[in-house]
C-alpha cells in the first residue's frame, strides 16, 4: 500500500450517454485498491475541432487547461475507451491533441492504465495500440500488464443498471487497478 493516497483520473474516450466503457469507469472507484482515490477527469465533448490557428489566435480553450490541470495534478490516468474503426475515437483524439499542445504538456512522466470495452469478442483491443503510441510520443509511461479488453461486453455487463456483472471481469480490472498503484509507486513523480 502507498504511504500516502495516489489520486488517478479517468478519462472516458465515448460521449454517448448509454456507454458500456463509460460504466466500467464509473466502477472503478469501488474496485481501487487501498491508497488509491480515483475520479472522473474534466470533460472534453466541448472542446473544438484542434486547429493550430484557432490556437494561435485565441490561444488554448479553458476547457482544455483545466483537463490538462487535472492530468498534471493526478498520480496517474486512466482511459476507458471503445475502439472506432479499429483506432481511438475522434473526439478522444482531438483531447489528446488540444492537451499535447499546452505548455509543459501533461502527459510526459505520467503513468497510464488503458482499459477498453466492447460489444465484440477482441473486447476493442486495437484501441489500446493506438493509444500506446500516442502515449509513446508523450513521454508518458503506459503500464504494459495486466491489460483490461472487455469482450462481449453486452453479456458481461448490465446496460440497466451499470454495473459488471461477470466477477472474472471484476477480478481482472481489480488486479489491473493493483498492479497500476505498484507501477506509480515505482516510476511516477511526485507531483
Ligand atoms: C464509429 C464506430 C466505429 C466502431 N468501430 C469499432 C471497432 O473498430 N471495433 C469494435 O470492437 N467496435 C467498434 N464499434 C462498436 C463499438 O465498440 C460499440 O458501439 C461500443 O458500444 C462503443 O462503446 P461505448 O458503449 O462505450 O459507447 C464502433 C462503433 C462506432 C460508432
Amino acid at each position: 500500500m502507498a504511504d500516502r493516497m495516489l489520486d488517478v483520473v479517468t478519462i472516458c474516450g465515448s460521449l454517448r450517454k448509454g456507454s458500456y466503457n463509460r460504466m466500467v469507469m464509473n466502477a472503478l472507484p469501488g474496485l481501487a485498491p487501498a491508497g488509491m482515490r480515483i475520479a472522473e477527469a474534466p470533460p472534453f465533448a466541448q472542446f473544438p475541432l484542434y486547429n493550430a490557428d484557432t490556437q494561435d489566435s485565441a490561444g488554448i480553450p479553458a476547457a482544455v487547461q483545466k483537463l490538462a490541470d487535472a492530468i498534471r495534478g493526478a498520480d496517474g490516468v486512466i482511459f476507458n475507451s471503445p475502439e472506432y474503426n479499429f483506432s481511438i475515437p475522434g473526439g478522444l483524439k482531438n483531447a489528446i491533441d488540444w492537451v499535447s499542445r499546452v505548455q509543459n504538456q501533461p502527459f510526459a512522466g505520467k503513468p497510464i492504465a488503458l482499459q477498453s470495452a466492447s460489444p465484440g469478442s477482441l473486447g476493442g483491443g486495437r484501441v489500446q495500440y493506438d493509444l500506446r503510441r500516442a502515449m509513446v510520443f508523450l513521454d508518458a509511461l503506459t503500464l504494459n500488464k495486466p491489460e483490461i479488453f472487455i469482450g462481449n461486453c453486452s453479456q458481461r455487463i448490465d446496460a440497466q443498471t451499470g454495473t459488471i456483472t461477470d466477477q472474472q471481469t471484476v477480478g481482472f480490472i481489480r488486479q489491473q487497478l493493483a498492479a497500476f498503484a505498484k507501477f506509480i509507486e515505482q516510476h511516477g513523480r511526485p507531483r
